[in-house]
C-alpha cells in the first residue's frame, strides 16, 4: 500500500468531467491499491460558465496542452471529447511527457488509437479508455483483460443509448423519428448536432474499439459500415413487431477466416431476445467466444455518474501501476484487421415494399426473389390506412447480401412497385 497523492489534471468539465469532479470531492481515496488522488488543475473552454461542482480552488488552464504538460500533473483525463482538435493534442502532450492517460474518447481512441497507443509504449504511458464504450458498463476491460483466455468470434449490442431511447419511444409513443428526436434534444439526452449518434457513428466508434480489443488488431474505423436510424419509419416498427421483432441499432464486429465485419444498422432483433428488451437509454452487448461461450453485459451507455465511476476504474489501475498492452500486443506490431466485403455477408433480412392494391403483385415480388436466389421464411400483407399502395413485407432465409441488393433492385423496378424496398438486417445475434 502506498501514501502517493496522484495530482490529476482533467481537460473537460461537461457532463463526464464535473462527474469525476464530484467523485474525486467524495472518495479521494478509492483506489484499492492505496494512495489518494487530489485535482491539481482543470480546464475547459469557458473559466465563467456556472458548472455544478465548485472549481474556485482549482488551478485554470485555458489549454489543455499546458495542462496536460504542467508539472503538477501526474495523470491527465481527458474529456473534451472529439478525434481531433485539443483533445487528441493534449493526449499526444501528456503521452509523450510520459504521463498516464485516462479517457472516455471513443471517436479519439477509434479513429487515432493505433499511433497513441505506439507513443504510450514508446514512452511507457498508460494510455486508458474504459468509459469510452458503454459508459459505466465495463464491456473494455471485460474484453482487455477477463476474456484474454478465449478467442473472441463476434462482439454485438446496442452501444448508443440516444438511438435506442429514440426507437423506443417511437414504439410506445407512435411518434415519428423526426419528432422524438426534437423531443429528445428538448429534454438535452439528444445533442444539438445529432449527428454522431443517429447516424451510428457514435456506435461505429465503440465497435471499432471494442473489435480491436476481441481481436487484437489496431481499431479500423474506416472499414466500418455504417447505416443510422434516420430512416427507421414508424411503419417498420410495426410492422416488425406484428413478425415478432424489435427495431434496435446493433453494432456488431464478426471474425472469419476472410477477416473481420465491423457494422452498424437498424436490425430486428425477436422480441424476447435480450436485446430487444433492452429499453430506453441502455446499452447491451453479447461477447462470443470459442470457450466461454456467449456473455451478455447490460446497462448504463452514459450519464455523469456511471461514467465517471469507469473513468475513476482506469485512475484506480494507474495507481496500482497495473499495466497491459493498449490493445491485444506490442503497439508496433499492430496491424488493422482485414475487412470483410459486406457483399458477401450471409444473413436475413426484414424487406417491405409499398405496392399498387393490384392482383398478381405479390405473385410477382415472389417471384422476381425466388429467380435472384432469395428464400422467403414469411410474410405480412396489411392495409395501413392513408397510405398510397399497400405495404407487403417478409423476411428471407439466410442469403449473401449482394444477391439480396441485386433482387431489391429488381423488385424497385417492377411497375406495381411505387416506392424504393426497404430493407433492415435481422440481427445475427
Ligand atoms: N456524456 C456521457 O454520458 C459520456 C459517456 C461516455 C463517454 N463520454 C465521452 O466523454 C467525453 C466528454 O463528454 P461530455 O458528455 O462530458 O461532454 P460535454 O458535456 O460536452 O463536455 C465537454 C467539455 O469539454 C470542454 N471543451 C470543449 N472544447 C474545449 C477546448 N478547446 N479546450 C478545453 N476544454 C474544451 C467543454 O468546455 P465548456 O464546458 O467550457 O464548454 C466542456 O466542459 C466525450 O469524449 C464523450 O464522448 C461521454
Amino acid at each position: 500500500m502506498t501514501d502517493k497523492v496522484w495530482r490529476i489534471g482533467v481537460a473537460g468539465l461537461g457532463t463526464v468531467g464535473t462527474g469525476l469532479l464530484k467523485f474525486i470531492a467524495e472518495r479521494p481515496d478509492f483506489a484499492p491499491a492505496g494512495g489518494r488522488v487530489a485535482v491539481s488543475g482543470v480546464s475547459a473552454r469557458s473559466r465563467s460558465r456556472p458548472r455544478p461542482v465548485d472549481i474556485s480552488n482549482l488551478a485554470w488552464f485555458d489549454d489543455p496542452v499546458a495542462l496536460a504538460n504542467s508539472p503538477d500533473v501526474d495523470l491527465f483525463v481527458e474529456l473534451i471529447g472529439g478525434s481531433d482538435g485539443p483533445a487528441k493534442a493534449a493526449v499526444e502532450a501528456a503521452l509523450r511527457a510520459g504521463k498516464p492517460v485516462v479517457t472516455a474518447n471513443k471517436a479519439l481512441i477509434a479513429e487515432h488509437g493505433a499511433e497513441l497507443a505506439a507513443t504510450a509504449e514508446e514512452t511507457g504511458a498508460h494510455l486508458l479508455f474504459e468509459a469510452a464504450v458503454m459508459g459505466g458498463t465495463p464491456a473494455v476491460k471485460m474484453l482487455r483483460e477477463a476474456m484474454v483466455g478465449d478467442e473472441i468470434k463476434s462482439v454485438a449490442g446496442i452501444l448508443n443509448g440516444t438511438c435506442n431511447y429514440i426507437l423506443t419511444e417511437m414504439e410506445a409513443t407512435g411518434r415519428s423519428f423526426a419528432d422524438v428526436l426534437a423531443e429528445a434534444q428538448r429534454l438535452g439526452y439528444a445533442e444539438a448536432d445529432p449527428t454522431m449518434d443517429v447516424g451510428g457513428f457514435d456506435a461505429a466508434h465503440k465497435i471499432s474499439i471494442l473489435a480491436a480489443l476481441a481481436f487484437g488488431c489496431a481499431p479500423n474505423f474506416a472499414a466500418a459500415e455504417i447505416e443510422g436510424i434516420e430512416q427507421v419509419d414508424l411503419l417498420d416498427i410495426r410492422m416488425a413487431k406484428d413478425l415478432g421483432y424489435r427495431i434496435k441499432l446493433v453494432a456488431s464486429a464478426d471474425r472469419s477466416e476472410d477477416g473481420v465485419l465491423v457494422r452498424v444498422h437498424p436490425s430486428l432483433a425477436p422480441l424476447n431476445h435480450p436485446l430487444a428488451q433492452a429499453g430506453g437509454a441502455l446499452n447491451a452487448l453479447f461477447i462470443e467466444g470459442t470457450r466461454i461461450g456467449r456473455i451478455f453485459l447490460q446497462g448504463p451507455g452514459a450519464g455523469s455518474g456511471p461514467t465517471a465511476a469507469a473513468v475513476a476504474a482506469d485512475i484506480a489501475d494507474v495507481m496500482a501501476n497495473a499495466r497491459r498492452p493498449v490493445f491485444q500486443g506490442p503497439a508496433k506490431a499492430l496491424a488493422p484487421f482485414t475487412p470483410v466485403d459486406p457483399a458477401k455477408s450471409m444473413g436475413r433480412a426484414y424487406l417491405r415494399f409499398l405496392v399498387k392494391d393490384e392482383p398478381g403483385v405479390i405473385a410477382a415480388v415472389s417471384e422476381t426473389l425466388a429467380e435472384a436466389g432469395v428464400s422467403i421464411e414469411s410474410f405480412l400483407q396489411k392495409p395501413v390506412e392513408n397510405a398510397d399502395g399497400v405495404p407487403i413485407v417478409l423476411t428471407t432465409h439466410a442469403v449473401a447480401e449482394s444477391v439480396l441488393k441485386a433482387a431489391i433492385d429488381r423488385i424497385a423496378g417492377l411497375p406495381a412497385v411505387i416506392d424504393r424496398p426497404r430493407l433492415l438486417r435481422i440481427a445475427r445475434i
